[in-house]
């Protein structure tokens, strides 16, 4: 049987009548840009992360942009990175003419190590950018031990952790500013792109309000230079329904992840295979499901024979940041960051969407062992 890393379809089936009635009363009230439907979003997904507030942005890439340029991230400036995210997590630092001083992961849960931070920071460092990488939040309580002794900003890339939970409290309010990406294949997944930022600060929330429209207040007087970073107001809609079902379709992600583990322990599959763990005071929300094998030999003979069996699975990311060509001049691109490297090269994503049906998990399962050989 052939089985998808990510069915969309299937969820989308159990909500439909609800996306058609929302997206027509847009249609038919052609109000397109902010207004009442992202003011109702915001409010509702500024509850669901515990926080004061909620800004709607055009895509977790713009969220991230727009939390550094609220923060005054500009030349000149380091923000401390984990070696090992989407590229976006580097990229917006890069394109405020900033730089990101990578530091290497933690292969416990693939989050920046918070014991590597210290050592990195320098009069020019502004700001700590942990990334809640796959659905699990970073060491949050290290993380702000040290940004608080040295007065720098926490940007929570929280792109792929709606809902995750560190001692309790959701991510978007464990740092200064949280970053969201509701890109479709995240657990709240819009319709195309957008985004949101949380924060506590009503002044930080002011900002951000502003510099979604190009710094402009009152309308066409600019006290700073901003972006068109708003979300449209058919996502906001569209993600307002879809909201209310977010933790059971999360909840779906653990219970799978439950009966992966499960699974797996009725192998001899033995230390070939890493299974994802939960940390102490963490909620994983698995976005992801990474396994990781001994080598990446092993890695590349499990992801091909998966491919060839119709088992959708992806290797996110197979370069490290510092490896990424366009980094190439960065200064601390050329240290060594080994967990990085290892998780580039033999880790792989797994399916483990909500509707995943445990006969899937079993084929799949069944599958790596056919691969591993
Ligand atoms: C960790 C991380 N940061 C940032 C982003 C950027 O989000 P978007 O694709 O919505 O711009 C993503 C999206 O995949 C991500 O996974």
């Amino acid at each position: 049987m052939s089985i998808p890393l990510l069915d969309l379809k299937q969820q989308y089936a159990t909500i439909r009548d609800e996306v058609l009635r929302v997206t027509n009363e847009v249609y038919e009230s052609q109000y397109f840009i902010l207004g009442p439907r992202v003011d109702a979003f915001e409010r509702d997904f500024a509850a669901y992360c515990q926080s004061k507030y909620a800004v709607g942005l055009s895509s977790g890439t713009d969220a991230l942009l727009i939390a550094l340029m609220v923060l005054g991230v500009g030349p000149g400036d380091e923000v401390i990175v984990p070696a090992y995210s989407f590229f976006a997590t580097a990229g917006v630092v890069d394109r405020l003419g900033a730089t990101p001083v990578f530091v290497d992961i933690d292969l416990a849960d693939y989050n920046i190590d918070p014991k590597q931070i210290e050592s990195r920071i320098t009069s020019c460092t502004k700001a700590i950018m942990p990334v809640h990488l796959y659905g699990q939040c970073a060491a949050m309580d290290e993380i702000n031990r040290i940004a608080t002794k040295h007065n720098l900003a926490v940007v929570e890339d929280a792109a792929q952790a709606v809902g995750a939970e560190y001692d309790g409290r959701r991510a978007g309010v464990l740092g200064t500013i949280g970053a969201f990406s509701f890109f479709p294949s995240k657990n709240l997944g819009a319709f195309g792109d957008a985004g949101a930022v949380t924060c506590e600060d009503h002044e930080t929330y002011e900002k951000l309000i502003d510099f979604r429209v190009h710094g402009m207040r009152p309308k066409y007087y600019h006290r700073y230079v901003g972006g068109n970073f708003r979300i449209d107001a058919l996502q906001a809609a569209i993600l307002h329904i879809k909201l209310p079902h977010l933790d059971a379709w999360s909840e779906g992600r653990r219970r799978n992840a439950a009966i992966y583990a499960e699974l797996f322990a009725e192998t001899n599959f033995g230390d070939r295979i890493v299974l994802p763990r939960e940390l102490p005071k963490r909620r994983h929300i698995y976005n992801q499901y990474i396994v990781r094998f001994a080598d990446n030999a092993a890695r590349d003979r499990v992801l091909n024979h998966l491919k060839s069996a119709g088992i959708g699975c992806e290797v996110y990311y197979p370069l490290t940041l510092p490896q990424q060509e366009c980094f190439t001049d960065v200064p601390s691109a050329s240290e060594h960051f080994p967990h990085s490297d290892a998780a580039a090269a033999t880790t792989l994503a797994i399916p483990i969407f909500p509707e995943l049906t445990k006969d899937q998990m079993a084929e799949v399962v069944r599958e790596i062992g056919n691969g591993l050989g």
